[in-house]
């Protein structure tokens, strides 16, 4: 299975913020694992050019269910594509947190991104509370159940784990808590979608950086990383992407 170190800009970056797309591309210009960068849908078409003829790939942050319509201030699943985005993050917990997006609404625009020719990389993640109350597999499991259409393949999704508590905080869990969850993950998948599950990309999220790349990289499951704020940079991102090529 190819890894794949993923970097979300959130709400970040103006057309300036491509200088570090172009010192990304020329510091890595075969990376040995795949790379797929999502910034604001303001980018996503200047990034795809600046991207031409790269092995990076761009994506979305978030898709509407419906193909079109009277929805305004959305953006459709095949906007995004026609746009050069070849992926769309879902779920994230900023979307569920910011604009109470639930598991039913995450697994619809699934179906949409699918639809429209997109890999979903779809978010899962406890609080801290639930995590101190002991429920972060039943948390996680339970939004895999809700989040995750039946047509999920290795080929169309990828699923991240970002523990609310560990985005942006400089916070994370134990290599220990990380295992624990990335194998629940798969256990999950597995009784589910059956050998199809083993080459499901799971990606950890949440305060990775440069320093802990290598030694979460090391982790059982974890198949690549979902980063935001190290992600901005030409020189952290390429350094996460140099320890998940080693
Ligand atoms: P940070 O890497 O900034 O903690 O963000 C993680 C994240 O939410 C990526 O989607």
């Amino acid at each position: 299975m190819r890894k794949l170190a993923a970097g979300n800009w959130k709400m970040n970056g103006t057309a300036a913020a491509l200088a570090e797309v172009k010192a990304l591309l020329a510091a890595h210009p075969a990376p040995g694992c795949e790379v797929l960068l999502c910034p604001p849908a303001t980018l996503i078409a200047q990034m795809a050019w600046t991207a031409k003829g790269s092995a990076l790939k761009v994506g979305g942050q978030d898709c509407h269910p419906k193909a079109a319509g009277a929805h305004t201030g959305d953006i459709s699943a095949a906007m995004l594509a026609d746009a050069g985005a070849s992926h769309v993050i879902l779920g994230h917990s900023e979307r569920r947190a910011d604009h109470g997006e639930a598991d039913a609404l995450v697994a619809a625009k699934a179906q949409a991104a699918w639809g429209a020719g997109l890999v979903a990389v779809i978010c899962v993640g406890e609080t801290e509370a639930q995590r101190d109350a002991g429920k972060t597999l039943d948390v996680v499991r339970a939004q895999l159940a809700g989040s995750v259409p039946e047509e999920a393949s290795a080929e169309n999704c990828v699923i991240a784990y970002e523990p609310v508590w560990a985005i942006g905080t400089g916070r994370t869990p134990t290599l220990g808590e990380i295992a624990e969850v990335h194998a629940a993950i798969r256990a999950t998948l597995t009784r589910r979608f059956g050998a199809e599950a083993a080459g499901m990309r799971l990606l950890y999220g949440g305060s990775v950086k440069p320093s802990n790349a290598a030694e979460i990289f090391a982790v059982a499951h974890v198949d690549g990383a979902l980063v935001g704020g190290a992600s901005l940079k030409a020189v952290d991102f390429g350094a996460i992407i140099a320890a998940l090529s080693a």
